[in-house]
């Protein structure tokens, strides 16, 4: 599929989503080749708009055209003037304190799942990146959805889990140095909450297993062990190569996510380098 506009519209190879050539986005967008592109990404869920050369301030009003903005609980990690904005970088100050969240997402996971509201979107423009690794990865949950045995699909239609920020959080921050200890009163912000286990889309009807290792721990009204099985044989389902998309990282990529219908990992790279990321994230409707 190629889409003629003023930008060009191409499929990423090996995958899915799309790549966007040709788009500023500090240039008016007229709201006809807005609902182009926001069609074109709802439909292929991953979307990368190329060489961009992005200030905070139109990111964030470029982020605003999809939704209202999501300001992310580690607030010491946001941009000072544009709170919106969640700096993820291993950079340190000259006292060693981080600027920015260095191990955001280094598991699978679909972002803020762990809330009523989760994100619908998110978007991640690279300031710096490292020469090789800290790729991010993709899984495309519609075709997981699509492409269980009718029998799995039987056991989970109609069915809600659990998601908790806290319990992941936890096991990671025994990791030392990387992660602030959540204080009490974030925790009491992040009580567990319960999600349909297939999703649909608003935007496309489309509808997307709504589950990831992160967050979700637990199927509702179903006996521990049971659901314990059963999502470990969903997870095993979704890692399957052919439903997997490698981003590898070129320098000013801006690229967005539907977290309704993927969801995602961040890799490692080799600390000497800087990798520096601004990501704004769309607040979106309690799933359905
Ligand atoms: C995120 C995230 C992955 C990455 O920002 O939500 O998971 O590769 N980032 O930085
Ligand atoms: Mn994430």
């Amino acid at each position: 599929m190629t889409v003629k506009t003023k930008f060009d519209i191409r499929p990423l190879s090996d995958g899915f989503g799309i790549e966007v050539l040709g788009l500023d986005l500090r240039e008016p967008l007229s709201a006809q080749d807005f609902e182009i592109l926001r069609r074109a990404w709802f439909e292929n869920a991953v979307m990368v708009i190329r060489d961009q050369d992005l200030p905070p301030a139109d990111q964030v009003a470029f982020s605003r055209r999809f939704g209202d903005l999501q300001i992310h609980v580690l607030a010491q990690f946001q941009l000072p003037d544009h709170p919106e904005v969640l700096l993820l970088s291993n950079e340190k100050r000259a006292d060693g304190t981080a600027v920015g969240f260095e191990d955001a997402g280094r598991y699978w996971h679909s972002d803020l799942s762990y809330m009523d509201h989760p994100s619908l979107g998110t978007m991640l423009y690279a300031v710096r990146i490292p020469p090789a690794g800290g790729d991010t990865l993709f899984v495309d949950m519609y075709r997981a959805f699509e492409s269980l045995p009718p029998a799995t699909k039987a056991r989970i239609e109609g069915r809600h889990a659990f998601h908790s920020y806290v319990r992941n959080y936890v096991r990671n921050e025994s990791k030392p140095g990387i992660r602030p200890q959540l204080t009490d009163e974030q925790k009491a912000r992040l009580p567990d909450v319960r999600h349909p286990i297939v999703r649909t889309n608003e935007d496309t009807g489309r509808r997307a297993l709504y589950i990831n290792p992160g967050f979700t721990f637990r199927i509702d009204s179903v006996e521990e062990a049971e659901s314990d099985a059963l999502l470990a044989e969903l997870f095993a389902h979704c890692l399957k190569p052919e439903l997997l998309y490698t981003h590898a990282w070129k320098p000013r990529d801006y690229l967005c996510w539907d977290n309704r219908g993927t969801m995602h990992h961040a890799t490692l790279y080799d600390p000497k380098y800087i990798r520096h990321m601004h990501r704004t994230t769309i607040k979106g409707p309690s799933p359905v």
